[in-house]
């Protein structure tokens, strides 16, 4: 395996819509020594005509590759970035430190690797072309991802299955889908380019659309119940703690009183006047901390990932590799913390003091600290510019004492 440089953690230049946030200090290495929560759940079925996929219910279908896809055979183009079309449009997603990801999964037991957010099919294409001996479990509460990532993968047949739901399910789907752990677990946070690129999901500032924000579109709460449901100190606390959002009162004061607002540009034009004038020349576009923040909230982001995280590591056969990639510090702060905990078996003591009998890591972590992307990668896709991947591996059950 060709060695992926470790990179520090330099806060990055945020990619278009997404606002960098102050980043924390590197976790430190862990001291040597011994050492399912349910979500509210998915909808049953894959709601998306032409979805492909298993639903995410027991017994409704065997990890069986991709069912009821909708026939095409797909178009994957060699590890690029467009997989199949749903809906007629192309589903154009770059998978980030894509090489990386393939790299730290290849010396994993063979066995399955639960692709947590698999989006497109991106990087499950690129794994399933480069190790035999892996299959994926595909996982995402976007219909629409979820039917390109159907076309994308038909031709790996049941080395594949999808199911939609959201990540917190993942012991559940494991469960119901026979399999006794995980050689594997990816998670590529956030948003794809398509959800960013099409308006009428209402994620960006860029076009007109209905502020929407939804990943799961079935989902009760959009950006819109958000924006105009909250009250001022609310809408402010959540601006300042999912954006960093320096001026979250003045934005928060000018929502509610331009309130009712329906579109994401009305929302953006909101911001801008909201902000002082030098604020508006500087870092960006003014409504992107707005922006990143609501989606967070809707889509509950941050809420769901130390349990999911915690979850994936113990289903990891021992070997298996749990890869997060985080785009925003207050994602990498969450796997930062998760990992450690993980491989120091909760053990908070300094790390020159021998570690208490009892205290048991479950891993190790694979990098001091995290992978960044290439200059030649964010040139060619400079939304993979805030990426931070961090890797761990599954100590063997004699180890863990
Ligand atoms: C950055 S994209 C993944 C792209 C993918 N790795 C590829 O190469 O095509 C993130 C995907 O994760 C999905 N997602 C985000 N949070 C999720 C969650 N809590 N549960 C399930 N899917 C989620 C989004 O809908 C989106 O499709």
């Amino acid at each position: 395996m060709t060695d992926v440089p470790p990179a520090d953690d330099a806060d990055a230049r945020a990619p278009e819509d997404e606002a960098p946030l102050p980043d924390s200090p590197d976790a430190p290495g862990a001291p040597s020594g011994p050492g399912v929560p349910d979500g509210p759940g998915a909808p049953g079925a894959l709601g998306a005509p032409g979805a492909s996929g298993v639903p995410d219910r027991p017994g409704a279908s065997g990890p069986s590759g991709v069912p009821d896809g909708p026939g095409a055979p797909g178009a994957p183009e060699g590890g690029g970035e467009r997989a199949g079309a749903a809906g007629g449009r192309p589903f154009a997603h770059r998978p980030v430190l894509r090489d990386a990801v393939v790299e730290l999964f290849e010396p994993v037991p063979p066995g399955i690797v639960v692709d947590a957010t698999v989006g497109g099919g991106g990087h499950a294409e690129a794994l399933l072309d480069a190790h035999p001996h892996l299959g994926v479990v595909g996982l995402d509460q976007d219909p629409d991802a979820l039917a390109a990532a159907g076309v994308r993968l038909a031709r790996f047949g049941d080395r594949v299955t999808l199911v939609r739901t959201r990540f917190d399910r993942f012991a559940t789907v494991l469960d119901d889908l026979g399999h006794e752990g995980a050689s594997g677990a990816l998670f590529d946070l956030g948003v794809s380019s398509p959800q960013l690129d099409r308006p009428e999901r209402g994620f960006s500032f860029r076009g007109e659309g209905p502020l929407d924000m939804r990943m799961d579109p079935s989902r009760p709460m959009s950006a819109a119940d958000l924006v105009n449901g909250a009250d001022e100190r609310e809408l402010a606390a959540l601006l300042r703690g999912l954006g960093d959002e320096r001026h979250a009162g003045r934005i928060a004061r000018a929502i509610v009183a331009a309130r009712p607002l329906t579109t994401t540009t009305q929302l953006a034009e909101v911001v801008r006047d909201a902000v002082p004038a030098p604020a508006r020349r500087r870092g960006g576009h003014p409504a992107r901390r707005t922006f990143q923040a609501l989606r967070i909230a809707v889509n509950e982001e941050l809420a769901i990932l130390p349990a999911t995280i915690d979850d994936a590591i113990d289903e990891l056969v021992a070997g298996g590799r749990c890869l997060v990639l985080a785009y925003h510090s207050g994602e990498d702060r969450i796997v930062k913390d998760r990992f450690r905990h993980a491989a120091t078996g909760g053990w908070t003591g300094p790390s020159h003091l021998p570690v208490p009998p009892g205290v048991t890591p479950t891993v190790r972590l694979l990098r001091p600290g995290a992978i960044k992307p290439s200059a030649a990668e964010i040139a060619e896709n400079p939304r993979a510019e805030a990426a931070r991947l961090r890797a761990v591996e599954k100590l063997p059950l004699q180890e863990v004492a």
